[in-house]
């Protein structure tokens, strides 16, 4: 049935328009993170996509009362690491939640959770968090606390996507999007591989045993097993800093250690342009090795060009792994919330 008259018209046609098209949200890559844009009534913000965290909030000092937006009294406080292009920044955040409208991939949802910053280090415009949900929503101990809502099950519940998945894909000319539903195969090239993951707080593979966790491969060589999260909102790989520092020494690479004010310490590695050693991951049992672009793994490079720092962080304050967007670039990485999975496979056009 098509009908070509009257006010329904218009909006039936915008309904079927929002269910037919594809839900995807460019997203622009700046120093380390991929920015989406994101309306709350009506402002606009940049806000920094984040596998590795679960609310929306809003960064000191933007978010403006409008008529929608109802405040409350429940809030959090959250640490960040890996808040700056090199990883080795924390970001404190206080927050409240304020009821409001909002705008995000062509979806309006009305009584949204937008944490407003109250007391907090500069984030940029503000994060909006992709994690699975927190395990600790709320706190029975604590009436104030609250941990947010999921923007990605609220899109899916509003537009029915079931089972709710979304995919990044990110190039390496600092372009990518954010898609919600099923993966594309059109764009992608090579073998999908599945991962089990945690059902809470972020997106942690899961093994049985210590022979199948994840691997990381330095020139095709298996070094060490590890704990893996995946974090796009982290900008690099972060490690814990004595298996980074024996990491970077296997290959020959210079350490370079520093620390900060709070006692933690940090290694980087620095080596030859030239010739740089390959870091990736494999998935057991298979074998396949998913390497980091080599661009990608170049955190700065001395004024002469020949001195090269890796963008690969260990940090006295992780046991795990952060596999950071470094490591998604030229990938399209599907999180599926129902199943707990996180699939990958190469873009075919990166
Ligand atoms: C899949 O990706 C291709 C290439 O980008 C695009 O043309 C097509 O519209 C996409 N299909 C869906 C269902 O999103
Ligand atoms: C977001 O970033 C883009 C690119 O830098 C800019 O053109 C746009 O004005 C920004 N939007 C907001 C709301 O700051
Ligand atoms: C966010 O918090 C600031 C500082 O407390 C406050 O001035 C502002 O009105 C709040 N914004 C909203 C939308 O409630
Ligand atoms: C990304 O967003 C920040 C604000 O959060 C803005 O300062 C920056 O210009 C944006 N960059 C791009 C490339 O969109
Ligand atoms: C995914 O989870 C949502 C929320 O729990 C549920 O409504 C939906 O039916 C689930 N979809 C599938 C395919 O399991
Ligand atoms: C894809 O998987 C098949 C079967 O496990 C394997 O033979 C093949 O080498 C894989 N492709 C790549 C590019 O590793
Ligand atoms: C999972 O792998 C990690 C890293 O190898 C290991 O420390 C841990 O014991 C493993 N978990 C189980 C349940 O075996
Ligand atoms: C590594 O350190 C040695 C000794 O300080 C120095 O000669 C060499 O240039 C350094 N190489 C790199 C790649 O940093
Ligand atoms: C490269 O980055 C590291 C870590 O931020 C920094 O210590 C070093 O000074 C930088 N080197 C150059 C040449 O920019």
């Amino acid at each position: 049935m098509f009908r070509l008259t009257g006010p329904t018209v218009l909006l039936c046609a915008g309904h079927a328009l929002a269910d037919a098209l594809p839900m995807r949200v460019p997203l622009r890559f700046d120093q380390g993170f991929w920015n989406a844009s994101f309306s709350v009534g009506p402002q606009n913000f940049n806000l920094s996509v984040d596998t590795g965290s679960f609310a929306v909030i809003i960064g000191q000092g933007l978010y403006k009362p409008n008529p929608t937006s109802v405040q409350t009294n429940m809030g959090e406080f959250i640490q960040f690491n890996g808040a700056n292009e090199d990883g080795t920044l924390m970001a404190s955040e206080t927050f409240f939640f304020v009821r409001d409208e909002i705008d995000f991939a062509g979806v309006s949802l009305s009584d949204f959770l937008v944490g407003n910053i109250t007391v907090g280090d500069p984030i940029r415009d503000g994060i909006l968090g992709l994690s699975p949900p927190a395990s600790q929503i709320t706190d029975p101990n604590d009436p104030t606390f609250l941990a947010g809502q999921s923007l990605a099950q609220t899109i899916c519940s509003q537009q029915s996507i079931s089972p709710c998945e979304f995919g990044l894909e990110l190039k390496f000319d600092g372009t990518g999007s954010l898609i919600f539903g099923p993966m594309n195969d059109t764009m992608i090239t090579g073998n999908i591989t599945t991962l089990k993951t945690q059902s809470n707080d972020a997106w942690i593979t899961l093994n049985d045993t210590a022979e199948d966790s994840p691997l990381l491969v330095i020139n095709d060589q298996p070094f060490t097993h590890i704990i893996a999260i995946f974090d796009n909102g982290t900008p690099n790989i972060i490690g814990p800093i004595e298996t980074v520092r024996a990491a970077l020494l296997s290959v020959g690479y210079n350490i370079s250690e520093t620390s900060d004010s709070s006692g933690a310490s940090f290694v980087f590695g620095t080596y030859d342009c030239a010739s740089p050693a390959r870091f990736g991951f494999s998935f057991p049992p298979s074998t396949e090795v998913h390497y980091i672009d080599a661009g990608a793994n170049v955190l700065n490079r001395t004024a002469d060009g020949l001195i090269c720092t890796a963008n690969i962080l260990g940090a006295s304050t992780t046991d795990l792994w952060l596999i950071g967007q470094t490591w998604f670039q030229g990938r399209y990485v599907q999180h599926n919330l129902n199943a707990s999975t996180l699939a990958f496979a190469d873009l075919a056009d990166a």
